[in-house]
């Protein structure tokens, strides 16, 4: 069983993604084989800066290893240096139908919104399609809102088998992460990149504490009962505490005599605290860059033999690559 995933690194990762896709990602590792991967290419349907996307995709690396990710286990690689992914998407494009990328959200969205769209917005499934089937991925765990692409990836490879009569790809399957841990941000709404509300995994303490205060609160005072179940400083608590913590933080907001601000510091202790093993390995990989190089490296050779296989077989299938063949 080959399980894949990939991420963006469109921005520092912060906790949403963490509950959300990377600690499962990690969970998933001790698999027979795990490819994780940085998804630059991806990447480049938002980010114009090139020092930026470079930076991000650095940090994302040694964020997933600080985060427990372990290259003896899983690969973990960037996109780009897998060039087979280049020339799989042609091949995959050339039998991608029109409407199934017209009906995808990515691009919809911003076409409804009057945004104009880029021919590599509106191929970006047909990439991610390449991702998964160059190394014959089995399962690939992702969130619900890339699940649409993963039953396009399905499509393209039944209709690339059937045009050439060959049973070249493998049919993966998605691994729905569990959306009950839809982390929400600063501002009670989902926490993403794109509300500017997020808490990022590997802020330094005092910008953390800071964050963590600015979280929004109702006007309640310190004497009124309050409802933990509204609250995103008790979602984010619940994140790290564990029942009985929950309990007594959720009996001190219906006692009333608790302040937000109290509430607030007992989710920056937790999270310290939860996330110390992390910033430390953090703080050792960052002083080790050639480690991290390595990494990258050994990943990305792991993933071309395979990729190069499955790139073999599938260019074989629709008449390319006459060099390597004798007539
Ligand atoms: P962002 O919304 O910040 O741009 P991405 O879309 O790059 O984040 O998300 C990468 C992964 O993290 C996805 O699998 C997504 O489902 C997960 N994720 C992002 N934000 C959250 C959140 N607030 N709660 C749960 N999962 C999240
Ligand atoms: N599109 C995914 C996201 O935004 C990232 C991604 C790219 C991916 N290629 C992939 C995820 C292949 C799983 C498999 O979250």
């Amino acid at each position: 069983m080959r399980v894949l995933s990939g991420i963006q690194p469109t921005g520092r990762f912060h906790w949403g993604n963490y509950f959300g896709a990377i600690q499962q990602y990690i969970a998933l590792q001790n698999n027979d084989q795990a490819f994780y991967f940085i998804a630059d290419l991806h990447a480049l349907t938002t980010i114009r800066d090139p020092a930026v996307l470079k930076e991000y995709t650095w940090e994302a690396a040694v964020d997933l290893l600080a985060l427990g990710l372990d290259p003896a286990q899983a690969s973990l690689f960037v996109q780009s240096d897998v060039p087979e992914i280049s020339e799989l998407t042609w091949l995959l494009m050339t039998v991608t139908q029109m409407h199934l990328l017209e009906k995808c959200h990515a691009y919809k969205d911003k076409k409804s919104k009057g945004v104009a769209a880029d021919a590599g917005l509106f191929t970006y499934p047909v990439l991610m399609a390449a991702d998964i089937l160059l190394y014959d991925s089995d399962l690939v765990p992702v969130g619900t809102d890339q699940v649409q692409h993963i039953e396009v990836t399905r499509d393209l490879a039944q209709r690339f088998n059937h045009l050439y009569d060959t049973e070249v790809f493998v049919l993966p399957k998605p691994r729905v992460l569990d959306d009950s841990a839809k982390v929400p941000g600063i501002d009670g709404e989902k926490m993403s990149k794109s509300y500017g509300n997020t808490i990022e995994l590997f802020m330094p303490e005092k910008k953390l504490k800071k964050k963590i205060n600015s979280i929004k609160t109702d006007s309640k005072s310190m004497e009124d009962v309050k409802d933990p179940d509204s609250c995103p400083v008790f979602a984010l608590y619940r994140l790290f505490a564990d029942a009985t913590q929950q309990d007594a933080l959720a009996q001190k907001y219906q006692a009333g005599g608790m302040g937000y601000g109290d509430a607030k510091k007992q989710v920056l202790e937790a999270s310290l605290e939860y996330f110390s093993e992390a910033r430390d390995r953090r703080e050792k990989l960052e002083a080790d860059p050639d480690y991290i190089q390595d990494v990258l490296k050994q990943g990305a050779q792991k993933a071309r033999v395979k990729g190069k296989e499955v790139l073999d077989r599938a260019r074989a299938a629709c008449g390319l690559g006459h060099l390597s063949t004798s007539k």
